[in-house]
């Protein structure tokens, strides 16, 4: 049993897998031909969302609704955050509408841990991505898009390029992918967006892409998160798409049934070319798709329904 989803790190082999197979019972529960299942009726769940989202405020709604759970939205800029209302003084107040679960996000790292730690014993908290640190429902999302596309994770080799200094999504999606026992996952990016001792994670380097590209199955592209970088980490966008962007040609260097990944939001022609982003070997849309079905799985998990 978990209370709280926080983040990928800290799961077993076991527990990943244990999601990704409850995420495959969702996965035709898809508001078509079967609407919903009763397993969240009666319980509240909250989208406390600090920091701007598309995909994973809706698909969390989505998930939730799916799952006869009743949601509250909380438009933090309409809220009394803005009136200089404490971030605690906040939660205590939503707490007193009797909620089960939270679904943070937030632009500090540690903030869905932090407030884990407050919340009163029986409430659930889920990391919806907490600054540079983590976003593990997106990971579990794009490991699951994986399962579903490749035969196991041990023999894959997966690159993730672009923007590794200020990803969150990166160090969930690297966590998830070694415990899931995938050994060869190589980063690639301009030295400026490496971390330090990357290769600490369990991952190789590249600074080139036709080096690092060579007979991936899996090519994951970040985003410049440039929401989080303090200076100018790169001479331009256009040098950054020549030398870094994912072109057709550039494609064409992985295994011939390489599949094209992204957690989104993409920047056309900065990261990814859009014959690449809309071309037949992008499971980018599939991956928003598959996010209600994970993230189904994650609230009953917790709810103890599954
Ligand atoms: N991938 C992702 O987290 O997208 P949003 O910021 O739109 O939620």
């Amino acid at each position: 049993m978990m209370q709280h989803f926080l983040t990928t790190e800290s799961l077993s082999k076991d527990q990943l897998t244990t999601i990704l197979d409850a995420a495959e019972s969702f996965y035709n529960i898809d508001g078509g031909h079967v609407k919903k299942v009763p397993l969240l009726r009666g319980k509240t769940i909250v989208n406390l969302f600090f920091e701007a989202s598309t995909r994973t405020r809706t698909t969390f709604e989505l998930a939730a609704k799916r799952l006869s759970a009743d949601v509250l939205n909380i438009n933090i800029n309409a809220s009394a955050t803005v009136k200089g209302e404490s971030l605690l003084d906040t939660l205590r107040n939503i707490e007193a509408m009797n909620v089960d679960m939270f679904v943070i996000r937030h632009q500090d790292s540690g903030a869905a841990e932090f407030i884990s730690k407050h919340v009163a014993p029986g409430i659930s908290v889920i990391n919806a991505g907490d600054g540079r640190h983590a976003h593990p429902t997106q990971a579990m999302l794009d490991v699951f898009t994986i399962r579903r596309i490749k035969d196991n994770f041990e023999n894959l080799k997966v690159a993730i390029v672009g923007d590794l200094l200020h990803s969150r999504v990166a160090r969930s999606q690297i966590h998830a992918l070694r415990t899931l026992g995938t050994q060869d996952i190589r980063v690639i990016a301009p030295n400026t967006l490496l971390p330090a001792c990357v290769e600490t994670l369990g991952v190789q380097a590249f600074q080139n892409m036709e080096e690092g590209l060579d007979n991936v199955d899996i090519i994951i592209m970040l985003r410049l998160q440039k929401e989080r970088m303090q200076g100018a980490l790169l001479p331009s966008e256009h040098e950054y798409f020549n030398l870094f962007g994912l072109t057709p040609e550039r494609l064409a260097l992985a295994a011939k049934d390489a599949t094209v990944m992204h957690p989104g939001p993409i920047n056309r022609g900065v990261e990814i070319s859009s014959e690449v982003a809309d071309g037949i070997q992008s499971v980018i849309l599939q991956q928003v798709s598959n996010g209600i079905a994970v993230r189904m799985a994650i609230m009953s998990i917790l709810a103890g329904s599954e």
